[in-house]
């Protein structure tokens, strides 16, 4: 699996594995261990999608060394809402039980919240119990503000991006801040016909791969990490064999001309949940 580095040395692999939208903690396990087996070594999970204990059951259990898998975790809007950071951070390491976490993020820029929270992230990480930190859902407004009040700048930021949100212009801010950007809902959750393009169809034809494949190679020469879910060990596979091949830059802006700005998810200027 091919690796980044980030703005703090840690590597991270490419592409993970996302587990959101599976709450039932015996199927979460499956599909973990289905992942690691098919060659996964970075799962993406979080405090909200109540998955973090048969995550890191499931990682026990592989015998895979623990330094070769990638642990994303995230902390909730209302354990920033009610400032108890750490105790959110600790829980989380309770739940999964894996000695440390790999990085952990701010889930969602909750307002008038968020720079109190990243500066108590940046005391977890003094720990040495995450080995690098990362926001969520920021836009460039809230990432100028935390960096006029913080010292660290985040490794990450995950957001929603798939070719109907191209998020150019974040894209863009974070390249030059060094903040490594990674995707959420790549292929818009497979629900708005994003797979059945014919953009992505005609590609996917021309390069012997699925239109899936052809999001998350455009992803990869965009510069941005994927977490595709999937609970199907056939997709699962499919989704990590993206290394063999090259998009032209006129694939890449072909791709580029489905955005029409739609978002999936929330706005993260609205984070009243
Ligand atoms: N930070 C945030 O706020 C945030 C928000 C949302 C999500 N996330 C993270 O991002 C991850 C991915 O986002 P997502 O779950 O919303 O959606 P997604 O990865 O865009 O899409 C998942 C859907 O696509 C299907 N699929 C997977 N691989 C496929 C393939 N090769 N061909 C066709 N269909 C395929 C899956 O079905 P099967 O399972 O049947 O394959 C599933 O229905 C989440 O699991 C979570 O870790 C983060």
């Amino acid at each position: 699996m091919e690796k980044v580095k980030l703005n703090n040395g840690v590597e991270m692999p490419w592409v993970g594995l996302g587990v959101f939208r599976i709450e039932d903690n015996k199927e979460a396990e499956r599909v973990v261990e289905t992942a690691l087996s098919v060659g996964y070594r970075h799962i993406d999970t979080a405090m909200y999608y109540l998955n973090e204990e048969a995550v890191g059951k499931a990682i026990r259990k592989s015998g895979i060394p623990r330094e070769e898998i990638f642990v994303t975790t995230k902390m909730w809007n209302d354990d920033q809402r009610s400032g108890k950071v750490k105790e959110a951070f600790d829980a989380s390491m309770k739940r999964l039980d894996i000695d440390y976490i790999d990085l952990y993020l701010i889930h969602w820029p909750v307002e008038g919240k968020f720079i109190e929270t990243w500066k108590k992230f940046e005391e977890i990480y003094a720990t040495g119990k995450v080995k690098a930190i990362g926001v969520s859902n920021f836009k460039a407004h809230h990432l100028e503000a935390l960096a006029k009040e913080s010292k660290i700048t985040p490794a990450v930021n995950q957001i929603e991006l798939h070719p109907y949100l191209i998020q150019e212009d974040d894209l863009n801010y974070c390249k030059k801040a060094g903040i490594r950007t990674g995707a959420w809902s790549q292929f818009a959750a497979n629900q708005t016909g994003l797979l059945d393009e014919k953009i992505l169809t005609g590609l996917a034809g021309k390069y012997s791969k699925s239109p899936a494949q052809i999001i998350l190679r455009w992803n990869y020469q965009r510069g941005v990490v994927t977490i595709p879910k999937s609970a199907n060990e056939k997709r699962m596979a499919e989704n990590l064999n993206i290394f063999d091949f090259s998009l032209t830059d006129e694939d890449i802006k072909a791709i580029n001309s489905l955005n029409k700005n739609m978002r999936i998810g929330p706005d993260p200027d609205h984070v009243d949940f």
